[in-house]
């Protein structure tokens, strides 16, 4: 995507085949600020205080920061340890730890002082095939707004949760990435943005990526959208996800569950948009087994912003002293999902959904 006219990815190589660049999420929508990855400490870092974010740009930058780890000790114990440290960095999003067991599996027949050159390559496949990923569920979408616009004749309002575009991915993304396609292809679409509290991805991340495009929005506190939809002014809702169960439950950013609910009582629909790296196969009940990230309570207790003058600041906004809670995802149940959007089309949530769309299953499920 593009900023100020000029096209980026979220996390790029240098060309020294030794370290990598990304785009400082947590310096936006204020400040658009590139940050070098020089070692597998400092993709760690990155991962875990979301300057990197979204399940599929945290897959990338931990294949890259196995890469930068390898440099210093390729030995198969020392991938062993690189992969559980890395795999450490955030428990919920499988992205992660796909990517990881992908680039270690393919380590294991790579002469150890080939296996860091070999893993910054791979690391960069992955990134390409999420691309391209991104893009054909951008396609596939789509086609789901167009229907509906074609259907009413009008601007077709869409809410989306958090922040599932481009910035959380490598490029595209996956929620955003059919408003994009459809947006382009001159498809009226307007978004209604939940700001997403605690960190607010939705005003910063996804309402900063819709200005550059271009695309109509709206940011919306994050209790409005059930009102909004009471009032036939949302057509459907597509949000990303984290992990998504082999029986189509979805696991995203904390608030999701209580938008599909609303959105059932409204019969308004509700979409995932995810490629195959957020699929868990080994899992069937997602509130029952996904592990839920706690993060840290100054998440909620805290504010940070710009001040008029340009200076960033940190406010407290919660009574001292009382205690705070901060999980960070939740699970949306298959029943509540109207469907499953994937680069290779679109599935009901559920079983026999899935594995229509990914047959090669079949024999493991
Ligand atoms: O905590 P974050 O910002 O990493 O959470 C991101 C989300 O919940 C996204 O919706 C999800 O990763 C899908 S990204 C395409």
């Amino acid at each position: 995507m593009k900023i100020d006219g000029q096209p980026y990815r979220t996390i790029f190589p240098d060309a020294d085949g030794v370290s990598v660049q990304v785009i400082d999420q947590t310096r936006l929508p204020f400040a658009f600020e590139l940050k070098r990855l020089r070692s597998m400490h400092d993709a760690a870092v990155a991962i875990r205080t979301m300057v990197v974010r979204g399940a599929p740009l945290i897959g990338v930058a931990a294949a890259y920061g196995l890469a930068l780890g390898l440099a210093k000790d390729a030995s198969d114990a020392g991938i062993e340890r690189a992969v559980e440290f890395l795999a450490e960095t955030r428990p919920t999003a499988i992205n992660l730890r796909w990517a990881l067991d992908r680039v270690a599996a393919k380590l294991r027949t790579v002469p150890i002082p080939e296996r860091a050159a070999f893993a910054f390559a791979e690391a960069g496949r992955i990134a390409e095939e999420d691309v391209e990923s991104c893009h054909a569920i951008g396609v596939h979408g789509a086609r789901i707004l167009s229907n509906l616009h074609a259907r009413t004749g009008r601007t077709v309002n869409v809410l989306t949760h958090c922040n599932a575009g481009w910035l959380a991915t490598v490029d595209w993304g996956t929620a955003l990435a059919p408003i994009y396609v459809a947006h382009d292809a001159g498809v009226p679409v307007h978004v209604f943005v939940d700001e997403t509290r605690p960190r607010n991805q939705g005003a910063a991340l996804t309402a900063f990526e819709l200005n550059a495009h271009g695309v109509p929005h709206t940011v919306i506190a994050d209790n409005a959208g059930g009102h909004l939809m009471q009032h036939g002014r949302i057509d459907v809702c597509i949000v990303g996800s984290d992990r998504t169960t082999a029986s189509g439950d979805v696991c995203n950013k904390i608030g999701t569950y209580l938008k599909a609910l609303a959105a059932s009582d409204n019969r308004v629909p509700f979409y995932a948009a995810l490629p195959f790296s957020t699929i868990d196969w080994t899992l069937d009940d997602g509130v029952a087994q996904i592990p839920i990230e706690e993060r840290d309570g100054r998440e909620v207790s805290h504010l940070t912003g710009r001040l008029p003058d340009g200076a960033f600041a940190t406010i407290e906004v919660v009574s001292p002293g009382s205690p705070v809670a901060n999980p960070a995802f939740d699970v949306t149940p298959a029943r509540l999902v109207t469907g499953i959007i994937t680069e290779r089309g679109v599935a009901t949530a559920s079983a026999d959904g899935l594995l229509s769309l990914y047959p090669e299953r079949r024999a493991a499920a």
